[in-house]
């Protein structure tokens, strides 16, 4: 961790900021347009799902992106080690990218599966990398501002994407966009190679502890009996929650919450109040990120269908230049689908004269609008708590956590508004909801996410290597992420 002593934060954690930075470029592009191409029709370069079929495929994609962190992280930890771990699920996700971009039913599920296992290897292991940079004394209290830094390379990465794989879709088509996520993961991967000396020294594989238990043990007391759980729910007649993989999962994350509780109950005095803390954070942020991954399938639907899009002339003759507006024409009766369901709810006065077309913001840019948020509010997050913290008043991590949560809560009341606004879907909404909605849920966000993550980090038992606990908040804390919504 080679850096001079004056510095507030080590080298390494600006080679974690934009290796996190380029991961999430390409995680967050493939998600802002998942749902869209979904659903897109067959001929127009989609796979042409129906709502239903999409939701379940997104749910049980995420399900699993925030399941294989608890592999990946145990692997990590015990056998591969930090980096070599990252770099595997580095390509890994490359892979995945580039190959969602072969229009292909077999490439579409391949790629998802890559995408899956090189997120359990990624995801986990870069956090807690970032934390054990600070375990060195000199940058030990910067901790928290250090995760504040790195998740501005995360909301940064997220809020560039969705203009590239605007600009790609709309030239070039789906399989474009989908191969600019994986030349920036690539992007990633080269970044996080050539820091290689600044962070090679927190990449420590923890031995095992007496009274550890194996990694053998971890893997037959869970991921086995999870598999068994998940099929048994798969295949019981009929459906307890919606659809077969909605059952598949629920019984599958069976065994690894009584592998928490487990964890509890057996740990000793001394242990037992860190592990529930843990556990505690792991359930606030179940439920803030369940909330939060709407985002991607009905609010992407809200803005497609039920938000009023349409470009000022100003920036829609730039946009158009620059190939960023979506255009939708009114054909008559040969008026293409998209275009078609656009105007569905469209006041008849504002749809287009026959032969005449409208320019849109693509329906991915809104997934811009939460890291936008993340970008303009942390700074005065920082500062809130700062204030309060000069009057003696901040808050502990746990209230603001649980701040977080009610926050969150309140952006679900926003979208009420905006549905009311459309007269129950009948007609199109501001975009203003969308943007108040998702300022609402950063601002929670921002209350308990970046905490959320030094808390985990500062939990977790020393040695810094001692990161399952990390791998296990991901797995835990999101294996119940999201379900499919049925969309509006
Ligand atoms: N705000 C989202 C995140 O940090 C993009 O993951």
């Amino acid at each position: 961790m080679s850096t001079t002593s004056a510095a507030k934060h080590p080298k390494g954690l600006y080679v974690l900021f934009f290796t996190e930075m380029w991961e999430r470029f390409g995680y967050y592009l493939m998600l802002g347009i998942f749902s869209l191409y979904m659903i897109d029709g067959w001929e127009s370069g989609g796979m042409g799902f129906d709502s239903l079929k999409k939701s379940d495929i997104y749910g049980t994609y995420l399900g699993l992106v925030y399941l294989t962190p608890f592999i990946g992280g145990l692997l990590a930890d015990r056998i591969l080690g930090f980096r070599r771990s990252i770099l595997i699920g580095g390509l890994l996700m490359a892979a995945g990218y580039l190959t969602l971009a072969v229009h292909d039913a077999t490439a579409f599920y391949v790629g998802l599966l890559l995408i899956i296992l090189g997120n359990g290897m990624f995801k986990p292991n870069i956090s807690t990398l970032v934390g054990n940079l600070y375990s060195d004394d000199r940058y030990r209290a910067n901790k928290d501002a250090g995760y504040n830094i790195f998740y501005m390379g995360i909301n940064i990465g997220a809020f560039v994407c969705n203009f590239v794989a605007a600009y790609m879709q709309i030239k070039y088509g789906w399989g474009y966009a989908f191969a600019a996520a994986g030349i920036g993961m690539l992007i990633g991967v080269i970044v996080f190679i050539s820091g290689n000396k600044h962070i090679k020294e927190a990449d420590v594989i923890k031995p095992l502890q007496p009274g550890d238990m194996g990694t053998g043990k971890i893997l037959l007391s869970t991921i086995v009996p999870m598999f068994v759980f998940g099929i048994l729910g798969y295949l019981i007649p009929g459906n307890l929650l919606g659809t077969d993989t909605n059952d598949a999962f629920i019984f599958g994350c069976i065994p690894v919450v009584a592998f928490f509780i487990y964890l509890y109950v057996s740990a000793n005095e001394e242990d037992k109040r860190p592990i529930g803390a843990l556990l505690a954070v792991f359930g606030c942020l179940v439920i803030f990120w369940a909330v939060f991954h709407q985002n991607g399938d009905a609010l992407t639907v809200f803005a497609k269908d039920h938000t009023d899009r349409e470009m000022p002339l100003a920036i829609s003759n730039v946009a158009d230049n620059m190939n960023m507006a979506e255009t939708v024409t009114n054909n008559g009766a040969n008026t293409d689908a998209n275009s078609a369901q656009y105007f569905e709810t469209l006041a008849p006065e504002n749809v287009p004269a026959e032969g005449g077309s409208m320019k849109l913001y693509s329906t991915q840019l809104y997934q811009s609008i939460n890291p936008g948020w993340v970008i303009l509010l942390t700074p005065l997050i920082v500062a809130l708590w700062a204030f309060m913290r000069g009057r003696k008043k901040e808050p502990t991590t746990p209230t603001k956590i649980a701040i977080g949560l009610v926050i969150t809560a309140l952006s679900a009341l926003v979208m009420v508004g905006a549905v009311l606004a459309t007269n129950n879907l009948e007609s199109k909404a501001s975009s203003w909801w969308l943007i108040a909605s998702y300022g609402v849920i950063t601002f929670g966000e921002l209350c308990l996410s970046p905490m959320g993550l030094s808390l985990v980090s500062k939990l977790s038992p020393p040695p810094p290597s001692a990161t399952s606990s990390v791998a296990c908040s991901a797995a835990c804390g999101k294996v119940l992420r999201t379900r499919p919504t049925s969309s509006t």
